[in-house]
């Protein structure tokens, strides 16, 4: 994939003002050193919403919302992340460079082509195809829908699109590798899809990805999509955001459903928020993809077994999404019906009406739990609760994991005392910063503080001798301060938000961020003594003895000259002592 250098978004991140980015979108006013604004992300009457010109970030203390001028325009935008350092690159005046997939050695250009070039085609098919168009209508769509998702045909035989768009050089090799054709054993080629109704997959961008085909003939099996290639990833895309994020300026909802008719039946009758996974339970990588566009989420599912057994999975999956300010629900349809079936039948308004029925993740959670045991006896309440807490040791610490534990203390009969215990004896997030959600996480560690002063000032770390020095200080965050100070040296121009954005979908940048929302009291010309007192205070916090066995252990001639001094500061200090214990 054509990748965007890191080193350039760390420079785009170092020279952009997230001032200047968000008061041109949300009016700022300045309150000492920072700026703030009725916060864009939740309804609120009086500002919250701090903007920090110092540390190029955003933080809201309502509702929790945080980040980077880049994560600011990936969430009021709903943009992916490549587009906002686009957006962020025009606002700054930089060009994009593109870094070409050099690890894959080839461009993924032609793909993108020879499925434009199919899809093309196949939609000339279908309007030359009197018996797929027979089979549009029956199924209730216009030729206005199928024209918005790009609906086409392939037609029956073994090698229509190879001789309508393979003829040109190379075009074997693109159809291939784009999942088109096939090649069998005797190295033949012939089309993958054929007889069948043709819809394009498409990525937020619009770009297309590959296709789904339906049999209108009796073909197994009923639907067909394109294999994994290089672009199409089944468990990560999902049918019809695009088309959504068309449609829509503000998206209410995505609905999560089963079918590619679904998704077009429920457009074609006014429900334009349909998105379906592609024959895939939902994954993480789906949620975190509907997140960035909507807070709310409604799962759809038959109300049958397989039904239940595919929300549950979704479920699952959603565990780790699940946080204060967001929806997520669950819809079951009455048996043997699915969207399209039903909206068919009873139209949008009555359709979406089903929505108040809509289960809402914590009761979808407890009351199948609850099935499992009888609440009527002790034994079984106890029983629940130790079945709920693997579950909501995965929901996120925060507010939202807090009202579930009380919501599942009372169904258990616990008292509220054993609640709380319950809510802390769950394992915590990975990396717990402390603080309340949407409040500042707390300094109560000299690592978290030297982290966070360097979020402030990266060119703080230019203080640093040596960072390895720090090696064997067995402390929680020991490892992020390293790489930070590491990263930092090395890019002495950066600012905090460049940290960040560096560390962007990791664990260590989850931790950052939190970290980057504590709130430092030093006046800025004490930053450098404040930082380097934190630093000497982690450096004592390593036995002496450790240490001296670890230079002692290392080659002489490799130490710094600091590191020399140390040592002999050490041989001399430990002599008397030694020989006092002797003596
Ligand atoms: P369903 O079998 O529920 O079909 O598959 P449907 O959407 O109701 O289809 P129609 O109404 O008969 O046209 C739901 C989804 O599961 C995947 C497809 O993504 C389909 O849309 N699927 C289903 C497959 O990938 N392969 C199959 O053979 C069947
Ligand atoms: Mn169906």
């Amino acid at each position: 994939m054509a990748r965007i250098p890191q080193s350039f978004i760390d420079e785009l991140v170092s020279r952009a003002d997230i001032v200047e980015v968000i008061d041109k979108r949300v009016p700022l006013k300045k309150q000492g050193r920072e700026f703030v604004a009725c916060c864009p992300f939740h309804n609120e009457k009086s500002p919250s919403f701090t903007v920090s010109p110092v540390k190029q970030f955003y933080h809201c203390f309502g509702c929790g919302a945080h980040g980077t001028a880049l994560g600011f325009l990936m969430e009021y935008e709903h943009l992916e992340f490549p587009d906002a350092v686009r957006e962020l690159a025009s606002l700054v005046g930089l060009e994009v460079p593109v870094e070409s997939g050099s690890d894959k050695g080839e461009s993924l250009a032609p793909l993108y082509e020879v499925l434009e070039k199919a899809a093309r085609f196949y939609r000339d098919a279908l309007k030359r195809s009197p018996a797929a168009i027979e089979y549009l209508k029956q199924r209730g769509l216009t030729g206005e829908i199928a024209a918005e998702f790009g609906i086409g045909f392939a037609p029956a035989g073994w090698d229509n699109l190879l001789v309508g768009i393979g003829s040109e050089t190379d075009a074997h090799k693109s159809l291939l590798a784009a999942g088109l054709v096939i090649r069998n054993e005797d190295g033949r080629f012939h089309d993958r899809f054929r007889e069948r109704i043709m819809f394009p997959i498409r990525d937020s961008r619009g770009r297309l990805l590959g296709f789904g085909g339906r049999v209108i003939g009796k073909d197994e099996p009923k639907y067909l999509n394109s294999p994994e290639t290089p672009l199409f990833h089944k468990g990560r895309e999902l049918y019809g955001l695009y088309e959504v994020r068309q449609a829509l300026r503000d998206i209410p909802r995505l609905m999560v459903v089963e079918g590619y008719m679904d998704v077009v039946a429920l457009a074609q009758h006014g429900v334009r928020y349909a998105v379906a996974t592609l024959g895939t339970a939902t994954t993480a990588e789906h949620l975190q993809r509907i997140f960035r566009v909507t807070a709310e989420v409604v799962f759809c599912f038959d109300g049958d077994r397989a039904g239940r057994g595919a929300a549950w999975r979704a479920l699952e999956n959603a565990l780790p999404e699940a946080r204060e300010g967001r929806q997520i629900r669950f819809l079951f349809l009455p048996e043997g019906e699915d969207p399209d079936s039903l909206v068919r039948k009873e139209g949008q308004q009555l359709f979406e009406t089903r929505l108040k029925d809509a289960v809402p993740l914590s009761r979808f959670l407890l009351d199948s739990l609850a099935l499992q045991t009888d609440l009527g006896s002790l034994d079984g309440r106890a029983r629940l609760v130790e079945l709920a807490r693997p579950h909501l040791a995965r929901i996120p610490d925060g507010v939202y994991r807090m009202m579930l534990a009380e919501e599942l203390a009372q169904r258990a009969q616990v008292d509220s005392g054993k609640l709380t215990m319950l809510n802390r004896a769950a394992p915590k997030a990975a990396w717990p910063a402390g603080g309340r959600p949407g409040g500042r996480p707390e300094l109560n560690s000299p690592v978290r503080k030297a982290i966070a002063y360097l979020l402030h000032r990266p060119d703080l770390a230019g203080l640093v001798a040596d960072p390895k020095g720090l090696a064997g200080l067995d402390m929680r965050g020991m490892e992020v301060l390293k790489d930070v100070l590491e990263f930092a040296r090395t890019h002495p121009h950066i600012n905090g938000a460049a940290l960040l954005e560096h560390w962007r979908g990791s664990e260590t940048g989850i931790y950052l961020e939190k970290l980057a929302q504590a709130e430092l009291v030093t006046p800025p010309e004490a930053m450098s003594s404040e930082f380097q007192a934190v630093m000497t205070d982690l450096g004592s916090r390593r036995p002496a003895e450790r240490r001296f066995q670890e230079l002692a252990s290392r080659d002489f001639s490799t130490l710094t000259n600091e590191e020399k001094a140390e040592f002999r500061r050490m041989q001399h200090a430990a002599r008397p002592q030694n020989t006092g214990l002797k003596g």
